[in-house]
């Protein structure tokens, strides 16, 4: 018998043998590039532009939470998507129905945003979601600072005069007007080139993206993108319109391609081939998990162009 002390390295090493095997050294994993911006933050999940449906959006992978801006009678900058509050808020007809350009914020905060949301089940829907009411603005940008990235939509900026030196007003109160201008921290859409322009001429800097309704077939994409180029930053196209062809055409002039609204998997998969840069969807947890199965897809821009990380 050997000594114990020669016996003891021994019987460690035959210890070691029996245990797991050593965890291998595996590839980190392959992050996918195309931007996932969830629309009116986790909408498929939960009552859209809620403080709910944004928390969701960010715990489920979204790049940018996306809002749709519009302003209350006395002045105070919301997130709401339709015109009028019907579909979406439940209280007193008074406060809660009609255009919410025309109630005040005291008014459409007795509204409950959130009980509409599942309404095939209302008890789950009362108990989830009924404490939810509409968002400011001040109040986005005070819960959430500079810890996540927002996508900000000028909706119907024709019936708000003067919203865009607002927006830009609170993106300085919160100090984001530098980050989005470094590094797009924020994304200023809209459907209106003309509130795109105002924006530019407030600060050229501001990333801008500009929305397109349904693009007619044999339209000349060459020279949209040159008239958009001029101003912004990007397209925001509905999905149907975007094929290879109209991502080379964008990428060719330096814009970026941000498609909404993409809730199909089938859709997701076609587009990241495609080669856009992100995209709305009311799921950012489904397009995470497509994204992570693709890998890299997205189409470079050329060398000429400034290197948008969104
Ligand atoms: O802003 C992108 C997409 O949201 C545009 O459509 O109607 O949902 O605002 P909409
Ligand atoms: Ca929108």
């Amino acid at each position: 018998m050997g000594h114990p002390s020669r016996l003891l390295p021994a019987l460690l090493a035959a210890l070691a043998s029996c245990g797991p095997p050593p965890t291998p050294k595996l590839p980190a994993p392959y992050v996918s590039d195309v931007t996932i911006i969830g629309h009116r933050g986790a909408s498929g999940l939960a009552p859209e532009h809620t403080l709910a449906s944004y928390d969701l959006a960010i715990q489920l992978g979204a790049a940018y939470i996306e809002q749709d801006l519009q302003r209350t009678s006395d002045g105070v900058l919301v997130i709401l998507h339709d015109t009028t509050l019907d579909r979406t808020m439940r209280g007193p007809a008074g406060s809660c129905t009609g255009r919410v350009a025309d109630h005040s914020i005291g008014e459409v905060k007795r509204c409950d945003a959130g009980s509409w949301f599942n309404d095939h089940s209302p008890e789950r829907a009362r108990k989830e979601y009924a404490r939810e009411r509409i968002v400011t603005l001040e109040e986005l940008f005070s819960r959430y600072r500079d810890s996540v990235r927002y996508y900000i939509e000028t909706k119907n900026p024709e019936d708000a005069p003067g919203m865009e030196r607002e927006l830009v007003a609170m993106m300085d109160r919160f100090r984001l007007r530098e980050p989005a201008a470094r590094d797009g921290r924020v994304l200023i859409q809209s459907f209106s080139a003309r509130s795109l322009r105002t924006v530019r001429a407030i600060d050229a800097r501001l990333p801008l993206i500009q929305l397109m309704e349904r693009i007619p077939k044999g339209a000349d994409l060459g020279a949209i993108f040159d008239s958009v180029a001029a101003y912004a930053q990007g397209v925001g196209p509905n999905r149907l319109d975007v094929d290879d062809a109209f991502v080379a055409a964008a990428h060719a002039r330096c814009l970026v391609v941000h498609p909404y609204t993409v809730n199909l998997e089938d859709d997701m998969r076609r587009l990241a081939h495609a080669g856009v840069d992100g995209m709305f969807t009311d799921y950012a947890d489904r397009l995470r998990g497509v994204l992570a199965l693709l890998g890299r897809t997205r189409t470079p821009l050329a060398a000429r162009c400034r290197r948008y990380g969104w």
